[in-house]
C-alpha cells in the first residue's frame, strides 16, 4: 500500500514537475519576447533625442538643404571648400590679376559667354561667371566624367605649360578650365564648370544652394 502511495506520489511529482517545466518554458519565452520589446522600443526611444539634439543646421545638411560660408577670412587667391549636397563646392576670392586674366585670349576657351544655360544661373553670366567679381562660387567637379580638378593659381607651371594662366587642372584625362571655370577648347570636358545657385547675406556671407528664386 505504502509502495503504491509511493508511486503514486512519484507518479504526480513527475506529473508536476513536468508542469512546472512547461510553466517556467512558457514565462522563459515571455520574458524573452518582453525584454525584446522594451528593448525595441527603449532604442527607438533613444533615436529620437538623438535626432531632436541634432542643431537646425545639421539636420538641414543632412537633408541637403542650402550650406552657409563665412567669406571674412579667405585670404586673395585662396580657395576653400564647402560641401552641399554632397558635391564640393569651391569658393575662390579672385586677386585683381586672376580677373585681368579673365579677358585674355578667350579665342582658346570653348563657350566663354558662357552661353550654355545649364551650367550657370542667370546672374553668373557673365565674364566673371559670379555675382560679385572677386568671388568664383563653384561646384569642383569636372565636366568630363566626374573627377575633382585640382586648384592651379600659378602661372606658367613647368608641368602645364607657358600658356597656363590660372584655373584647374583635371588630372584624370587633362580638361582645363580657367579661373572663371570656363573649359578650354579640345580636351574631353564639354563644358565650363557649374556654377551652383547661391545668394549673399551679407558682405562677408554666402548662402550656396539657394538664391531666392533668382535662377527660376
Ligand atoms: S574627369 Fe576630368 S578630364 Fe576626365
Amino acid at each position: 500500500m505504502s509502495a503504491t502511495l509511493d508511486n503514486n506520489q512519484s507518479a504526480s511529482t513527475q506529473k508536476g514537475a513536468i508542469k512546472t517545466d512547461s510553466v517556467n518554458k512558457k514565462k522563459r519565452r515571455f520574458l524573452i519576447a518582453a525584454t525584446s520589446a522594451l528593448g525595441a522600443a527603449g532604442a527607438a526611444a533613444m533615436v529620437v533625442p538623438f535626432l531632436s539634439a541634432m542643431s537646425p543646421s545639421e539636420r538641414a545638411k543632412a537633408a541637403g538643404a542650402p550650406v552657409e560660408a563665412d567669406l571674412g577670412a579667405v585670404a586673395p587667391g585662396q580657395l576653400i571648400r564647402v560641401e552641399w549636397r554632397g558635391k564640393p563646392v569651391w569658393i575662390v576670392r579672385r586677386t585683381e590679376d586672376m580677373l585681368a586674366s579673365l579677358s585674355e585670349d578667350n579665342g582658346r576657351l570653348r563657350d566663354p559667354a558662357s552661353e550654355i544655360e545649364t551650367q550657370q544661373p542667370e546672374y553668373a553670366k557673365n565674364e566673371h561667371r559670379s555675382i560679385k567679381p572677386e568671388y568664383l562660387i563653384l561646384i569642383g567637379i569636372c565636366t568630363h566624367l566626374g573627377c575633382s580638378p585640382t586648384y592651379r593659381p600659378d602661372i606658367a607651371p613647368a608641368d602645364l605649360g607657358a600658356n597656363w594662366k590660372g584655373g584647374f587642372y583635371c588630372p584624370c584625362h587633362g580638361s582645363r578650365f580657367d579661373l572663371a571655370g570656363r573649359v578650354v577648347k579640345n580636351v574631353p570636358a564639354p563644358t565650363n564648370l557649374v556654377v551652383p545657385p547661391h545668394m549673399y547675406l551679407s558682405d562677408t556671407r554666402v548662402l550656396v544652394g539657394e538664391d531666392g528664386g533668382a535662377s527660376a
